[in-house]
């Protein structure tokens, strides 16, 4: 059959298949892969290739394969003409690609051929001062067609390829658009293509949206002679926040240094009092000082050496004594040459000492500008997706897996579910994160807006858990002046329900202790609540204004479940029929009260202890801005 100009269609090969499988850490203890699959394999003027179609209950996905052969070698990819084809209609969430800070913007809502920078810049951000290149959307991108269907295009199992943005080509259109290399070619490859899956999530309502595995069954399981057994999801504090949030310390050495030893014990010594597995200590290292962000010129950073007020070994081994092990911390700059040729030694420092998990950060704010020094001694300037740093992900993810380390990326490459072969791939950020409230903010819609977009691709690293909502921040760490106009747009409650609506297998507690300390009795629903589950039901929502879900823990027959709104107050009926008929449970509802306000009154919070059953149906008042946590108690 010959279906265009030397196009041939040699063969055409369907099959259905149903399986099951069992992921070793995650939000389901089994997850169903059953889909319809499509194989045509082509021709072309003597070039073999294979498109590989599969059709999900929720969504469809495609993917190119041209194996290495004779009539081909050393080629590169210059371009790629996938499309979409939508209507004008629909109406897109969406962030900008092709700009200086990578996913951490907040979102925009436009139609479809409305996505770009100036529009983004007019009704988001400004963005126009340092933004080069085409307009396009990143993805995961969540399109409400006009018919009322969700949809989400995205990518899964992104290797040794370049990421992809959709740039609106008119009436509907968007076309695919790879980022390039600095010398214009949009994938160096050897001798043959396997790009990314390109995958639409389509649900007729946003629950459903929320309530899919596509991207995992698009990954692969971990090679079978790799053992991911050491991979423990767990919860962990951090130095961390009294810099980026309260800006009481410093990074960098000075009468106020966060990461001293003092200071460090302290929080050992309250983290394992608490439950928590882990504590991130920032500015361990050398190489912090007062520039260190973000043009990606700064000195480079040492992950081997600590500063002289930082006993590493002292401090490993008191932590590991009482079930609190360092959380790494490498802040790279996007300095990746001097990241890569230390790697093999820090990973084998981290190894040695206990560290289980490494913080890893790539701040360098200008667009295409992750710096790469030739062979010849020439300088180019590289984009943060594309694949030159695709390849530096996968060579730290691997790395990191040879020495046992789970590594939590921040401004990392997007999610493509890569977490199912590489355990190890614990959590990223990847979208303006809690962090933003500290020093600027994300205000009180964004929380809302993220299990609907950047979430869909998989756990995020928020860092939830702020208690102090107002009055936290200082002016500078010298002078200790309240930042009076500093607020994290949230409630007690809400910081609490993002522990269950939004999944990570590794998540923070962000505030200091001494915050928490105020609060025990909230703080309680931080130290109980798991971070590995056997059941995930999504109990309401609608897209952008609120959710609920709930989650059943691995290790027992408890569940909890969070719920947020945006700014606007509402009830949300919660119908408790996700437990089991027969059984009773006793439960601790941590509510907001009619007084709470994310703006005016953040911090008033109620607990509610009472029965509970598979027939109860139960109001929940949710204040503006705000949210509730409910622990299940199995009896
Ligand atoms: C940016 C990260 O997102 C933040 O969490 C970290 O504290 C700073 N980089 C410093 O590494």
């Amino acid at each position: 059959m010959v279906i265009s100009f030397h196009l041939k269609v040699l063969k055409v090969a369907r099959e259905s298949i149903e399986n099951k499988w069992y992921p070793f850490i995650g939000e389901k203890d089994e997850i169903e892969d059953n889909y319809n699959k499509l194989n045509i394999n082509i021709s072309k003027n003597n070039i073999n290739y294979e498109i590989i179609f599969r059709v999900y209950n929720d969504g469809i996905s495609f993917k190119y394969n041209i194996p290495s052969q004779e009539a081909l070698s050393n080629y590169n990819i210059i371009d790629e003409y996938t499309e979409f084809n939508l209507s004008p209609k629909d109406t897109a969430w969406w962030i900008p690609g092709f700009s200086y800070r990578r996913y951490e913007f907040l979102y925009a809502k436009s139609s479809i051929d409305d996505i770009s920078k100036e529009f983004f810049s007019k009704n988001v951000e400004n963005i126009s001062y340092d933004t080069i290149g085409i307009d396009a959307a990143h993805t995961p991108l969540t399109i409400k067609k006009d018919n009322g269907l969700i949809i989400s295009i995205h990518e899964a199992n992104l290797i040794n390829y370049s990421s992809m943005t959709l740039a609106p080509k008119g009436n509907g259109l968007l076309e695919v658009e790879l980022y390039p290399w600095s010398d214009g070619t949009k994938v160096k490859l050897d001798n043959k293509i396997t790009s990314p899956w390109r995958f639409i999530q389509i649900a007729d309502n946003s629950s459903k949206l929320l309530d899919s595995d596509i991207i995992l069954n698009l990954n692969e399981d971990p090679d079978e002679n790799q053992d991911f057994s050491w991979v423990k999801p767990g919860k962990y504090m951090g130095v961390w926040w009294e810099m980026i949030g309260t800006n009481e310390s410093t990074w960098w050495q000075s009468q106020n240094h966060g990461a001293n030893n003092s200071k460090v014990k302290y929080y050992l010594d309250f983290a394992s009092k608490n439950n928590f597995n882990g504590l991130l200590v920032e500015g361990w290292n050398k190489g912090w000082h007062p520039d260190w962000c973000c043009s990606g010129n700064g000195d480079p950073f040492s992950f081997t050496e600590s500063v002289n007020d930082f006993d590493i070994n002292y401090l490993s081994s008191y932590g590991n004594s009482i079930g609190v092990n360092l959380v790494g911390h490498h802040e790279t700059g996007g300095q990746i040459q001097n990241y890569e040729n230390q790697l093999e030694d820090a990973f084998k420092l981290y190894n040695r000492i206990g560290v289980k998990n490494i913080k890893t950060g790539y701040v360098n704010d200008v667009s295409k500008n992750i710096k790469k020094i030739n062979p010849e001694g020439t300088v180019s300037r590289e984009w943060h997706h594309g694949q030159y740093m695709i390849d530096h992900f996968q060579k730290v993810i691997e790395t990191a897996a040879k020495y046992k380390l789970n590594i939590i990326k921040h401004e990392p490459i997007k999610d493509t579910g890569l977490r199912r072969k590489y355990p190890n791939y614990i959590s990223r950020e990847g979208a303006k994160g809690q962090e933003f409230n500290g020093f600027w903010t994300n205000g009180v819609n964004h929380a809302t807006d993220l299990p609907f977009t950047r979430m869909l691709s998989g756990p995020m690293d928020y860092t939830p858990g702020v208690f102090q909502l107002n009055n936290f921040r200082y002016d500078s760490p010298e002078t200790k002046n309240i930042d009076k106009g500093a607020i994290v747009p949230s409630t007690i409650g809400k910081e609490l329900a993002l522990y269950v609506v939004y999944y990570s297998p590794m998540q923070m507690a962000a505030d200091l202790p001494k915050h928490y300390s105020k609060h025990m009795d909230a703080f309680a629903f931080i130290k109980n609540v798991p971070v590995d589950w056997s059941e995930r039901k999504i109990l309401n929502s609608e897209f952008r204004e609120y959710v609920s879900i709930a989650r059943k823990d691995k290790n027992s027959e408890n569940w909890y479940v969070g719920g947020i709104t945006n700014e606007n107050e509402r009830d949300l009926k919660i119908d408790f029929s996700f437990l089991e008929s027969g059984k009773e449970y006793t439960m601790k509802m941590y509510l907001d009260t009619q007084n709470t306000h994310w703006k005016e009154n953040p911090m008033e919070y109620q607990i509610i202890e009472r029965e509970v059953s598979s027939n109860d149906n139960i109001d929940i008042y949710l204040a503006p801005g705000g949210g509730f946590a409910i622990e299940i108690i199995a009896k």
